[in-house]
C-alpha cells in the first residue's frame, strides 16, 4: 500500500507538472478550442452546434459566448459542455493546457475515438469529467491521477481496456466513479479504499478479474456498488459491512465463492437491492438482509446457499422481487414466508423445502409468479391461492402435495400456466377449473387425479397444452374437449378411459402431439382423424382399437410403439398389415419437389404464356373451362390429376381449410394423398385485372428467385373458375401470427430470432442483388415471413413484387401493407429498393420488441433532426425488449443491440440514407461488434447513430 503511494508520488515528480497559469491570455483558449475544431471530423463548417466556433472582428479574443462554452467573470472558461452534439474525432489536438481555469469538462454522448490523452492531466481544478458513451479505446492513463480536485468521473460505455489504473486512488475527492461497460481487464485496485468520499462505484460489464478488496470498506459513503457481469472471483469481503449508507450491492454473474458473512448486514440499514445470483456462494442466506426494512430485491439464484430463509425476510413486507432458485435451501416453507403487498415475483423452485404451502401466498396481492417446482412441500393446496388473482403463472410441480386441486383456484382468472404435475394430488378436477379463461397451459401429469375427464375445460378456449396424461381418470374422451381448438398438445396416456374416440376429435385441426397409449379406448379411429393435418406425433398403443389407420403423415410413419398392443389396427404403415376392406387405389405418389431442375424456369415461361395465350382465347370462346396446370416435376406428371386432387383435399376450397386470407386470395393447408403437405393460394374470383396480375407475377418472380429463404413454388393452377399457386407448407406459419401467441413466442427465443433476422437479410439481399433485373418485394412484413419447423425464415407473398428494370422508371400504385411501408410510397411512386430496406427495419423490430413498433419509428425519426434530446432517446433498450422472453446474455446480447442498430438504421426516413441490404446480410454474416456496455443499461440514443460500415 506504503510502495504504491509512494510510486505515485514518484510519477509526481518525473511528470514534474508545475501549473503557472496567472499570465494566461483568454484568446489562448479561443485558438486552442477552434485548432481542436479544426482537427475534428465533422466538416467544421456546416457542423451547426460548433458554427459559434469563430474568430469575428467584435469579440476576437473571447469565446465565452460560443456554444457550450462557460466562462467566470474574468473571461476564463470554466466549463466546457458539448453533450449530445454528434463530435467526432480525437481527443489528441485538444490543447488541455490552455484551460487552466476549467472546472467541467462534459463530452458525454458523442462519437469521440482515439485514446485519453495523459496531458489531460493538466486540468488540475477541474472536478467534472465526462466523456462515457464515446468510442474511446486504449487505457485509462496513469496521469489522470493528477485531476486531484475531480469530484465526478464518467468513464462509462467506451471501448477502454487495459486495467484500472492503481493511481486511481490519489483522487481524493472523487465521489462518482463509472467504468461500466468496458473492456477493462486485470484487478479492482486496493487503492480504491483510498477514495473517502466515493459514493457510487460501477465498474459492472468488464473482463475484471481478482477479487472484491477488503479496502472497499474504507469507503464509508458508498452507496452504490455495480460489479456484476466481470470474472470476478475470491470470497465477499466481511469488511462491507463497514458500508452503512450502502443501498444497492449487485454481485451477480462472476464467479465469486465463499460464504457470505452474515454480520456484514448488521450495519446494512439502507440497503435496498441485492443481488448475488449466478455465483458459486454457499453457507447460510445472511440472516439480516432486511435489516433495513427496504429491501425490495433480493436474487440469489444459482449458488450453493443451504440452511432457511433468514429471519428477517418473514416481514420484509417491502419485497418485490425474490429469486432463490437453484440453491439447496430448506426448512419448512410454512413458517418461512410472512405476507407480502408489494411482492410480484417469488421463485423458490429447485431447492429442498419441505412442509405444507401457507395459504398466505394468497394474501400477496400483487404476486405475479409463483414458482416452486422441484422441492418437497407436502400437505394440500391452500383455497387461499385463490385470492391471488393477479397470478399468471403458478408452477408447483414435482413435489409432494396431496389431497384435491381446490375449487378456489378457479378465481385466478389471469392466470396462464398452471403446473401441478408430479405431485400426489388426487380426488375429481373441480368444474371450477373451467374459469380460467386465460389458461394456455394446464399440466396435471402424474397425479392420482380421478373421475372423467373435466368437461368444463371446454371454456378454457385459449388452452393449448393439455397434460393429465399418469392419472386414474375414467369414463370416456368428452367430445366437449373438442370445442377448445387453441389445444396443440394433449398427453391423455395412462389412464382408465373407455369407449369411442370423440369424432370431434377431428376437429383440433391445430393439434400437433396426441398421446393417448395406456387406456381402455375401443373401436375405430374416427375417419374425422383425417383433418388432422398438424399433427406429428401421435400414440394410441395399449388400447383395444382396431381398423384403419388414418390416411395422415403422422399415422402413416408412425413407429411400432405408437400403435402397438390394440385390437387390430390396419392400413398404410409399414408396421400394420393393409386393411383388406380397402378399396384405396389411389393415384401415384406425387413428388412435386425438383429444385435442382434446371428445367423449371423455362417451365414456367411456357406456362405463363399459356396462359396469356388461353386468357386471350378464352375472352372469345366463353365458357369453355380453360386449365393450365404446370408443377415442377422434370418427369411429367399429370397435372390434372393434381389439380383434381387438390380441389378433393380441399373439399373445393371449404373455409374450414383457409389458414390465411390476403388482398389477392386465400391460402388452404391442402394434404396430398402422399401425406405431403402443400399451401394452396386461390386467387379471388372477383379480384379483377389486379388478383390476375398479382398471380401471374408471383409465378414468373417466384419461379426466378430460389433461395432457401424464399418460400418454394411447386406449381400452378391457371383454371377459369379458380387460378392457384401450390407452395411448399412452411409448418411454423407466419411471424406474425407467431409473435401475438404467447407461447409460440416464448419457443421463437432470441438466437431463433436471430436466425430469422438473418435469413430474411439473406433472401432480401438475394432479391436485390442477385436477381437480374433486380426483385423488390414491396410488401415484406411479419405476415409474409412464414417459418418453417426449424424456425428457418422464408419470404412470402410476391403478388406485390416487381421486377426493377434499370431502363424503367418504377411509377406504380403503393403497395404493401400499412405500418411497414416506407414513407417515401406515400408522397412518390417512384420504387427502389430501399422501401423493402425500410419494411425489413420495422420487421426486425416487431421481433425484437414482440409486437410491432407502431409509433417508435415516427418518434424516433421525428426527432432524429433536432439536436434536443426527447424522452424516447432517453428508453432503454431492455424496456423494449420482448418481456415475455428472458433479456438475452452476452454475444446474443451483443448481437441484439447491433440488429436494433442495424434496424434503426434501415428506418431513416430518407431512403438514401439506409443502408443497403447488401450490406445488411454481409454485416450480419461476419462477427458484430462486441458490446460496450451492460444491455440493462444501453438507451435508444446510442443506437440511433447509424453504425459506421454504412458509409
Ligand atoms: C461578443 O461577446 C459577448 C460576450 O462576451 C456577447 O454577449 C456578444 O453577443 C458577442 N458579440 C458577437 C457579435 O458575437
Ligand atoms: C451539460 O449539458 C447537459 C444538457 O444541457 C446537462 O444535462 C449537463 O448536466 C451539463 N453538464 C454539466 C457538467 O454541467
Ligand atoms: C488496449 O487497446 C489497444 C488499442 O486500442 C491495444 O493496442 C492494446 O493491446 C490493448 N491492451 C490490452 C491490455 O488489451
Ligand atoms: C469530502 O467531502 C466533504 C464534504 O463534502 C468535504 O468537506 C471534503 O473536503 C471532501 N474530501 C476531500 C478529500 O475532498
Ligand atoms: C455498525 O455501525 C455502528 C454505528 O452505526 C458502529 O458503531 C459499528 O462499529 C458498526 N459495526 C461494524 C461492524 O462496522
Amino acid at each position: 500500500m506504503n510502495l504504491v503511494l509512494l510510486s505515485f508520488f514518484k510519477v509526481i515528480l518525473l511528470f514534474g507538472c508545475s501549473f503557472n497559469n496567472s499570465q494566461q491570455e483568454p484568446s489562448r483558449e479561443a485558438d486552442a478550442l477552434l485548432k481542436w475544431k479544426g482537427s475534428l471530423d465533422i466538416n467544421p463548417t456546416t457542423h451547426p452546434l460548433l458554427s459559434s466556433w469563430t474568430h469575428n472582428h467584435l469579440n476576437n479574443t473571447s469565446c465565452c459566448h460560443w456554444f457550450g462554452i462557460i466562462c467566470n467573470k474574468f473571461g476564463f472558461v470554466i466549463k466546457i459542455n458539448l453533450t449530445d452534439s454528434n463530435l467526432k474525432g480525437t481527443l489528441q489536438n485538444f490543447n488541455f493546457s490552455s484551460f487552466p481555469s476549467l472546472l467541467a469538462f462534459d463530452l458525454y454522448n458523442n462519437s469521440l475515438y482515439g485514446s485519453i490523452p495523459s496531458h489531460i492531466s493538466t486540468l488540475s481544478r477541474l472536478t467534472y469529467l465526462d466523456i462515457s458513451r464515446n468510442h474511446i479505446s486504449g487505457n485509462i492513463p496513469s496521469q489522470i491521477c493528477f485531476l486531484t480536485s475531480l469530484r465526478i468521473l464518467y468513464l462509462e460505455r467506451n471501448y477502454l481496456n487495459g486495467t484500472i489504473p492503481p493511481e486511481i486512488g490519489m483522487l481524493i475527492s472523487l465521489e462518482v466513479f463509472y467504468a461500466y461497460g468496458n473492456n477493462l481487464s486485470g484487478s479492482i485496485p486496493i487503492s480504491i479504499g483510498n477514495l473517502s468520499n466515493l459514493t457510487e462505484l460501477s465498474l459492472h460489464g468488464n473482463k475484471i478479474i481478482g477479487s472484491i478488496p477488503h479496502e472497499i470498506g474504507k469507503l464509508k459513503l458508498l452507496r452504490e456498488l455495480h460489479l456484476y457481469e466481470n470474472d470476478l472471483t475470491g470470497s465477499v469481503p466481511a469488511s462491507i459491512g463497514n458500508l452503512s449508507s450502502l443501498t444497492f450491492i449487485t454481485l451477480f454473474t462472476n464467479i465469486i465463492t465463499g460464504v457470505i458473512p452474515s454480520h456484514i448486514f448488521n450495519n446494512l440499514t439502507n440497503l435496498e437491492d441485492f443481488e448475488v445470483g449466478d455465483n458459486f456462494l454457499s453457507g447460510y442466506l445472511p440472516e439480516n438482509i432486511c435489516l433495513s426494512g427496504k429491501l425490495t430485491w433480493f436474487t440469489a439464484y444459482g449458488n450453493y446457499f443451504k440452511g432457511s430463509i433468514p429471519q428477517s425476510m418473514r416481514n420484509c413486507t417491502s419485497l418485490f422481487r425474490v429469486d432463490l432458485q437453484g440453491n439447496e435451501l430448506t426448512g419448512n416453507i410454512s413458517e418461512q414466508f410472512g405476507v407480502y403487498p408489494n411482492l410480484e415475483y417469488m421463485d423458490l423452485s429447485s431447492n429442498n423445502f419441505f412442509g405444507k404451502l401457507a395459504g398466505n401466498w394468497g394474501e400477496c396481492p400483487k404476486l405475479n409468479v409463483l414458482t416452486i417446482y422441484d422441492n418437497m412441500v407436502s400437505g394440500m393446496l391452500p383455497p387461499e391461492l385463490g385470492k391471488a388473482t393477479q397470478l399468471h403463472i403458478l408452477d408447483l410441480s414435482n413435489n409432494l402435495l396431496v389431497g384435491k386441486i381446490p375449487k378456489e383456484l378457479g378465481r385466478l382468472k389471469s392466470l396462464y400456466n398452471l403446473f401441478l404435475n408430479n405431485n400426489k394430488l388426487s380426488g375429481k378436477v373441480p368444474a371450477e377449473i373451467g374459469m380460467l379463461f386465460n389458461l394456455e397451459s394446464l399440466d396435471l401429469t402424474a397425479n392420482r387425479l380421478s373421475g372423467p375427464i373435466p368437461v368444463h375445460l371446454e371454456q378454457c378456449s385459449k388452452l393449448r397444452e393439455l397434460y393429465l396424461g399418469d392419472n386414474i381418470f375414467s369414463g370416456i374422451i368428452p367430445f366437449q374437449i373438442a370445442k377448445v381448438r387453441s389445444l396443440r398438445n394433449v398427453d391423455l396416456s395412462q389412464n382408465m378411459l373407455i369407449g369411442e374416440l370423440p369424432p370431434e376429435l377431428g376437429n383440433l385441426i391445430l393439434l400437433e402431439t396426441l398421446n393417448l397409449s395406456h387406456n381402455k379406448l375401443s373401436g375405430a379411429l374416427p375417419s374425422t382423424f383425417q383433418q388432422l393435418i398438424s399433427l406429428t406425433s401421435v400414440d394410441v398403443s395399449y388400447n383395444e382399437l382396431k381398423g384403419p389407420l388414418p390416411n395422415i403423415k403422422a399415422f402413416i410413419e408412425a413407429p411400432i410403439e405408437a400403435l402397438e398392443h390394440n385390437k387390430g389396427l390396419c392400413g398404410k404403415n409399414t408396421n400394420l398389415k393393409p386393411c383388406h376392406t380397402s378399396k384405396e387405389n389411389r393415384s401415384k405418389i406425387l413428388v412435386m419437389v425438383s429444385i435442382s431442375c434446371t428445367l423449371v424456369p423455362l417451365l414456367i415461361i411456357v406456362g405463363v404464356l399459356l396462359i396469356y395465350k388461353k386468357r386471350e382465347r378464352n375472352t372469345h370462346e366463353q365458357g369453355l373451362i380453360q386449365m393450365t396446370v404446370t408443377f415442377f416435376e422434370p418427369c411429367g406428371h399429370d397435372g390434372k390429376r393434381v389439380h383434381e386432387e387438390i380441389v378433393e383435399a380441399t373439399e373445393n376450397f371449404d373455409s374450414k381449410y383457409c389458414i390465411g386470407v390476403g388482398g389477392y386470395g386465400s391460402v388452404y393447408k391442402t394434404l396430398l394423398s402422399t401425406g405431403q403437405l402443400v399451401a394452396v393460394k386461390k386467387f379471388h374470383e372477383n379480384g379483377g385485372v389486379a388478383s390476375k396480375e398479382a398471380f401471374e407475377s408471383e409465378i414468373s418472380l417466384l419461379t426466378r428467385a430460389r433461395h432457401r429463404n424464399i418460400v418454394k413454388l411447386y406449381g400452378f393452377c391457371s383454371h377459369t373458375r379458380h387460378s392457384y399457386l401450390v407452395y411448399e407448407y412452411l409448418e411454423g406459419g407466419s411471424l406474425a401470427k407467431i409473435l401475438i401467441d404467447n407461447v409460440e413466442a416464448v419457443e421463437l427465443e432470441w438466437s431463433k430470432r436471430l436466425n430469422v433476422v438473418k435469413g430474411l437479410a439473406n433472401a432480401i439481399s438475394y432479391m436485390h442483388y442477385e436477381c437480374c433485373p433486380a426483385i423488390i418485394h414491396r410488401d415484406i412484413a411479419s405476415k409474409n415471413v412464414l417459418l418453417d419447423d426449424e424456425y428457418e425464415a422464408h419470404i412470402s407473398d410476391f403478388g406485390s413484387a416487381i421486377s426493377l428494370d434499370p431502363n424503367i422508371s418504377n411509377w406504380t400504385p403503393f403497395a404493401g401493407t400499412f405500418g411497414y411501408s416506407a414513407p417515401e410510397l406515400a408522397y412518390t411512386m417512384e420504387v427502389n429498393e430501399k422501401c423493402d430496406v425500410y419494411s425489413f427495419g420495422v420487421v426486425v423490430l416487431e421481433l425484437i420488441m414482440g409486437k410491432h413498433p407502431g409509433d417508435l419509428i415516427l418518434s424516433l425519426s421525428a426527432s432524429t433532426s433536432s439536436s434536443s434530446t426527447p424522452a424516447v432517446h432517453q428508453i432503454l433498450l431492455k424496456d423494449l425488449l420482448d418481456q415475455r422472453l428472458s433479456p438475452p446474455k452476452r454475444q446474443v446480447a451483443e448481437k441484439v443491440v447491433s440488429i436494433v442498430n442495424i434496424a434503426f438504421a434501415c428506418l431513416q426516413p430518407s431512403p438514401q440514407s439506409r443502408p443497403t441490404m447488401k450490406q445488411v446480410a454481409d454485416k450480419l454474416s461476419t462477427s458484430l461488434p462486441s458490446l460496450s456496455e451492460p444491455l440493462h443499461a444501453i438507451t435508444l440514443r446510442q443506437l440511433l447513430d447509424p453504425p459506421t460500415w454504412i458509409y
